[in-house]
C-alpha cells in the first residue's frame, strides 16, 4: 500500500462555536494562510454559519461542512436538518457520528448508518467518526469497539460510494482533554480501520481510503501524527478555532 495514493484532509469541527460574523472573519483570517495547501482543507460548523462561512470561502481551497445531517429530506422532524437544505446554503461535507452526538444526545451506531447513507445519496461528503471510551481501551478492547462501530456505520456504502466518505478515528478520552493518543497508538488503530475496510470492500478501495485521526490534535503534535502511514489528515476541535495554529496544522499535512 502506498501513502501517496492518497491525499491528507485537515478538517476543523468548530463544535458549539462562532456565531455568522465570527465565522467569516475567522475563515477571511485562515483563506491566505492556508492558499498553498498540499492538502484538503474542510471547515465543519455550526448549520446557521454555514451559509456565511461558504461565502467567505467562495473561490478558495477551503470546503464547508456540516456536523451532523438527518437521514429524511424533508418532513416532521423537529429540530433536524436535510443533505438538500445544508447543500442549499453551501455545505459540501457533513460529520456524522460525533463522540458528542452519541454521547450526549443518543445516536446509535444504526442512526449514523441511517445518516451516512442519506448524505452520500444527496451528494455530500461524510466525514465518519469512531472511537473508543477510556475504559474500553484499559479493556483491551478498542479495535473490536471500532470494527464493530465502523462495519455498522458502513452497512450499506457500496465501494465507489466509500470515495466519498472520510472515516475519523478518535479517541473518545482524547477529545478536549489536552490528553493525545500517541503516534503509534493512533496508527496502530488506523491501520486496523484500513484492513477492516480492505476485508468490507477490497484492496484497493483500503488503500485508497481517507483515514484521519482526531483528538487534542494541535499545530505541536501534529506532524508527528501525520507522518504515522496510516494517518491522512486531521479532524481538529479546539485548534481549528485558532487561525494560526490551523495552518500550521495544515502546513504539517502539506509537508
Ligand atoms: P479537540 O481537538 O478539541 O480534542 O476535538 C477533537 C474533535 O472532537 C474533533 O471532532
Amino acid at each position: 500500500m502506498d501513502k501517496s495514493l492518497r491525499t491528507p484532509v485537515i478538517a476543523g469541527n468548530w463544535k458549539m462555536n462562532l456565531t455568522p460574523a465570527a465565522a467569516k472573519a475567522l475563515i477571511e483570517e485562515v483563506k491566505p494562510l492556508v492558499a498553498d495547501a498540499g492538502c484538503g482543507v474542510v471547515f465543519c460548523v455550526p448549520y446557521v454559519d454555514i451559509a456565511a462561512a461558504a461565502e467567505a470561502a467562495a473561490g478558495s481551497n477551503i470546503k464547508i461542512g456540516a456536523q451532523n445531517v438527518h437521514w429524511e429530506s424533508k418532513g416532521a422532524y423537529t429540530g433536524e436538518i436535510s443533505a438538500e437544505m445544508l447543500q442549499a446554503v453551501g455545505a459540501e461535507y457533513a460529520v456524522i457520528g460525533h463522540s458528542e452526538r452519541r454521547q450526549f444526545f443518543g445516536e446509535t451506531d444504526v442512526t449514523v448508518n441511517l445518516r451516512v447513507k442519506a448524505a452520500l445519496a444527496a451528494g455530500l461528503k461524510v466525514i465518519l467518526c469512531n472511537g473508543e471510551l477510556l475504559e474500553q481501551r484499559q479493556q483491551g478492547i478498542t479495535m473490536e469497539v471500532v470494527r464493530y462501530q465502523t462495519k455498522i456505520n458502513l452497512a450499506g456504502v457500496s465501494a465507489s460510494a466509500l470515495a466519498n466518505v472520510i472515516i475519523a478515528y478518535e479517541p473518545v478520552w482524547a477529545i478536549g482533554t489536552g490528553l493525545t493518543a500517541t503516534p503509534e497508538q493512533a496508527n496502530e488503530v488506523c491501520k486496523g480501520i484500513r484492513q477492516l475496510l480492505a476485508e468490507l470492500y477490497d484492496a484497493d478501495t483500503a488503500a485508497k481510503a481517507v483515514i484521519q485521526y482526531g483528538g487534542s490534535m494541535n499545530a505541536a503534535n501534529a506532524a508527528d501524527l501525520l507522518a504515522q502511514y496510516d494517518i491522512d489528515g486531521g479532524l481538529i476541535g479546539g485548534a481549528s478555532l485558532k487561525a494560526k495554529d490551523f495552518a500550521a496544522i495544515v502546513a504539517a499535512a502539506s509537508a
